[in-house]
Parts: structure tokens; sequence; C-alpha cells
């Protein structure tokens, strides 16, 4: 993108004061958000956020110390957007996991000021066979933001098309915490999981807590999840809707180092709770019909 294609950005979608498209160091252009209530910042590659807090909190969203940004490299931290596919691809174990949204360029198409002082902002990605050839079908791919008290995300896929279209898709959320091994992840006890490290199916018992890798597909989970974290004196309600599936994730320290964009000490830091169409959850959009995969993000006191 040219410093002209940057101003006329701008001018097309650009809120004086609020929105700003700018770009950084890496060639990465950013969107900038500050409104009275909150600030966030957003890339286009992948209209991937990769910063949110309520004025006066400290960061919701985890960002790696070591993420890269680099074009089509998928960046450590932040609300990466998995779609079409969520973890590896079912049969093409060459192609990458988690799918190529996330490092597609996607449009900044529409932003607003609400009338509650928040922002709204709404990306977009055409997808095609052409665009993609390993996934056939045509699909608009529709990011919608609002960044206020809470911070709410919706990917809508539309199937304009003849056929119906197969997907899996996450909003992969990095938490920031004070210290993961301190938490608490409610709001999913009972749920039956799905256990990667161990390939087991497992039923959760009281709140998750993290003391080691954890890598789970939570099933048939549709109820708020609390990250209660008593370092920060906060908890994180998640709400959601379109979406029967959660994914607990942290890497702890052998697969953090194997990773080797986490940070010496990242994986303390951050926490995955993913609001997902995955497993037994993947969808079938109709033809000519839409699906929405939701959530929403607030702070609240830990009382
Ligand atoms: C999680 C998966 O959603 O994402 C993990 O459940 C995976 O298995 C993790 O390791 C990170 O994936 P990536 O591709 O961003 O390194």
């Amino acid at each position: 993108m040219t410093a002209h294609d940057i101003a006329e950005l701008n001018q097309r979608v650009g809120i004086p004061g609020t929105v700003t498209i700018g770009r950084g160091a890496d060639e990465q252009v950013w969107v900038e958000v500050t409104n009275r209530l909150a600030e966030a910042k957003i890339a286009l590659q992948g209209a991937h956020l990769l910063a949110w807090a309520p004025h006066g909190m400290a960061p919701v969203i985890w960002l790696s110390e070591q993420a890269k940004f680099a074009a089509g490299k998928a960046i450590r931290g932040g609300v990466p957007i998995c779609w079409p596919w969520f973890g590896p691809h079912p049969t093409a174990a060459s192609l990458p996991a988690h799918g190529f949204a996330r490092t597609a360029p996607w449009d900044l198409h529409t932003s607003a000021s609400l009338p509650n002082g928040a922002t709204y902002l709404s990306f977009r990605l055409m997808h095609t066979a052409q665009s993609h050839p390993q996934w056939p079908g045509v699909a608009e791919l529709e990011l919608r933001v609002i960044i206020g008290q809470a911070l709410e995300m919706e990917l809508v896929t539309r199937n304009p098309g003849p056929q119906p279209l197969v997907i899996s898709a996450a909003l992969h959320t990095y938490f920031a915490v004070s210290d993961v091994r301190r938490v608490q992840l409610r709001g999913l006890d009972g749920c039956e999981y799905l256990d990667q490290v161990s390939g087991e199916v497992l039923q959760q018992v009281g709140p998750v807590t993290i003391d080691g890798e954890v890598d789970r597909i939570y099933l048939d989970s549709t109820a708020d999840c609390l990250l209660d974290d008593p370092g920060l004196q906060r908890r994180i309600r998640i709400r959601k809707r379109g979406s029967r599936t959660t994914v607990v994730w942290n890497p702890w320290i052998a697969k953090a180092a194997k990773l080797g964009d986490v940070g010496p000490e990242g994986y303390l830091r951050m926490l995955c709770v993913e609001t997902t169409n995955a497993a037994h959850d993947v969808v079938t959009v109709a033809a000519g019909s839409a699906h929405h995969l939701w959530a929403s993000y607030a702070v609240e006191a830990l009382n």
C-alpha cells in the first residue's frame, strides 16, 4: 500500500481524532482507534486486532514482545481470525494452520462513531477460487468490530455462490493475564473436551487452571466464560453466539520455545480462550445465507 493509498483510506473511512490509518515499521498498515471509552489497534493484514483496553485499564489483549510483522506471516498474540479452517487443514498438512484469512490483506470498509462513544469498524475480505486455489468456493467475509467499554467482534461468512460452504473458524483471542498459574477460567464446568495434548476425551470439573501445556477443544460450550485474574484484580467476561466450541490454549515452556515468537516468559502472561467453530461444530453455510460468529469481552471487578 502506497502513502497515497493510505491517504485515500483516511479520507474515505478515517474519523479525525478517532480512527487513523497509518503505516509503522515493517510496512504494516495499522488502524488506530481512540475514543472517549477505549483504545485499540488493528492490522489490516488479517484484520488482526493487536490491542484493546478501556482507558485507565491494563492491556486486555496480549501481544508477544517478539511478534513478527511481515507480509504473509502470522502474528503471535492479539486476535487472529482463523478461517476457513481451524487448526491443521483436515486433509492437506502442507496448508497453513488456521487457514489463510489471518495473513490475507483485508480492506477497511466502514467506520462510524456510535452514540454511546464507541467506534464501529467493518473489515472485508473477498475470497474466490482464484485468490486461494486450495480452498475452492466463493465467500464474502466481514469482520465487524465495536471498540468501547467492551470489545465486540463478529465474523460474518456470507455465501453468495450456488454451493454450500463448509467452514471451521475462530476468534483466537490471546488474553493478557498477570500470571497464568494464578488465573481461573470459569464457565466450562461439566463440558467434555478433546485434549489435544493427550489425545483423550475428558470432562472438565470445576474451573480450568493452568500448570502445564493446555490445548483443549471444549464441546457444547455456549455459556459465558469468566477469566478471573487475582493479580490484576479483574475478571474478563467472554460472551458468544454462533459457536458451540471453546478452545483453551497455553503452550507452556517447551512448545513456546519451539514456536520461537512467544518471548521468554510470554507463556506466563497469556491465555487463549477462543470462540470457535471447531471439531463437531463445523458449519455449513447454505447458498445465499450467512454464518455469524460473535464474541464480546468486558472487564469486571473481581470481588
Ligand atoms: C490453538 C490450537 O488454537 O492455536 C493449538 O488449538 C495451536 O493447537 C495454537 O498450537 C497456535 O497456533 P499457531 O498456528 O498460531 O501457532
